[in-house]
């Protein structure tokens, strides 16, 4: 080709590209925003599960949550990690009054004075922006975050609200039900000891009295009662929120499951053994105006139970285990 055709047409297609290039031309090519549905399986005996429309779970985002929850750099100071205090092997919770993890999806009210209702997103949300206070401008300069965070929500510009999402599809996936009770009462493929089977009828009868408030399958009804621990109180729970006098003393029911492994126990940590809960239930019930009406045994102490029932009650609790829910690599630290 003749050198000054040559050159026109260079001209020519440069030119062209520049025009190509112009205001209304989409950007040029970088990663694509395209995640992956995440398919939560729910075991078929536990309740239908409601996913939030405007956060639907991705493969992508319970992986940037899952890095969040073990990431000290989620803290303004880099104190600590959400996992410092909620340890996997002891079903999230560590230490005194520490709220375990788990089936959260299905819960609605939270904290053990019930601070936060709602939504996961809201509870999370409360622990990234409030508790946290997580330092934006240092998730927005990592290395690494501005491409999870487009990965999972197609930007790479962090929020606090974002972070709550990622953190609230990690929790959705922290699904707890494959203990011993479940295997025995909803899946029939296997057999309680004859002290479990006592202790389980003991649970789910006016004779132990549980189930009013730990029964159904998630062992809570996620309200708040005075079970009976006190008859003057230095923390009031319940009322601290609402400002009722009648929440004095109210605190949110925990679930019993993973129980055995979420010592010491109550909002303040007193007890620190099942038998020592067991032995308050049995005979050391205290009066107090707001009493759960439920405690319908606190004039004699308690349910009274003999020391064979107290123990065939313990070896229940201890049915409630879900060593796969503690030993999940999908749930442990990912870095
Ligand atoms: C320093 C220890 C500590 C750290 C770190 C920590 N938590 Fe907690 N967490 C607690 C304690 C203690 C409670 C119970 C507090 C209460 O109810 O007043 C709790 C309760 C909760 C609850 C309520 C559970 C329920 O059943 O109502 C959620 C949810 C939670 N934490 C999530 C988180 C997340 C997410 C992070 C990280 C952003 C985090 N926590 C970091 C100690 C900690
Ligand atoms: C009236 C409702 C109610 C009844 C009935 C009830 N509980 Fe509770 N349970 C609660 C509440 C509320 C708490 C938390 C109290 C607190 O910390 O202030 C709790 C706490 C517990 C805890 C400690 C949980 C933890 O994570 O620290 C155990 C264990 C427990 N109950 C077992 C039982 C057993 C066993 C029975 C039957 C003998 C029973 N409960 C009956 C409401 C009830």
């Amino acid at each position: 080709m003749h050198s000054k055709n040559f050159l026109l047409a260079l001209i020519f297609l440069s030119l062209t590209m520049v025009f190509a290039c112009g205001e209304d031309e989409p950007p040029a090519p970088g990663p694509e925003y395209d995640p992956t549905p995440f398919e939560l399986v729910i075991p078929s005996h536990m309740p239908i599960l409601e996913i939030p429309e405007d956060n639907p779970m991705t493969v992508e985002g319970v992986e940037l949550g899952r890095r969040l929850f073990y990431d000290t750099k989620l803290h303004k100071h880099e104190e600590h990690a959400c996992a410092d205090c909620h340890i996997q092997s002891q079903s999230f919770t560590s230490g005194p009054a520490v709220l375990p993890h788990m089936n959260f999806g299905w819960y609605n009210n939270f904290l053990w004075n019930g601070k936060i209702s709602g939504s996961l997103e809201e509870i999370m949300l409360f622990e990234v922006a409030s508790f946290f206070e997580t330092d934006l401008d240092k998730i927005n300069s990592d290395e690494n975050y501005p491409d999870l965070f487009f990965q999972a929500f197609g930007t790479q510009t962090a929020t606090h609200e974002l972070a709550a999402k990622a953190l609230s599809q990690f929790e959705r996936t922290l699904i707890c039900s494959n203990s011993k009770f479940d295997r025995v009462v909803y899946e029939n493929s296997e057999f309680f000891t004859d002290e479990e089977l006592i202790g389980y009828e003991l649970f789910f009868t006016e004779e132990g009295d549980c189930f009013h408030c730990h029964g159904g399958v998630l062992m809570t009804d996620n309200l708040f009662h005075n079970n009976g621990l006190d008859d003057t109180f230095n923390d009031i729970g319940y009322a601290a929120i609402t400002g009722n006098d009648t929440d004095i003393g109210r605190f949110k029911t925990p679930s019993l499951r993973n129980i055995a492994l979420t010592a010491p126990y109550m909002h303040d940590g007193r007890y620190a053994t099942l038998e020592e809960v067991v032995n308050f239930y049995s005979e050391e019930l205290k009066f107090s105006e707001t009493i759960d009406p439920l405690m319908k045994n606190v004039h004699q102490g308690g349910v009274q139970l003999t020391e064979e029932e107290k123990s065939a009650l313990v070896a229940f609790l201890k049915t409630l285990t879900d060593t796969t829910f503690i030993n999940n690599p999908l749930f442990s630290n990912p870095f």
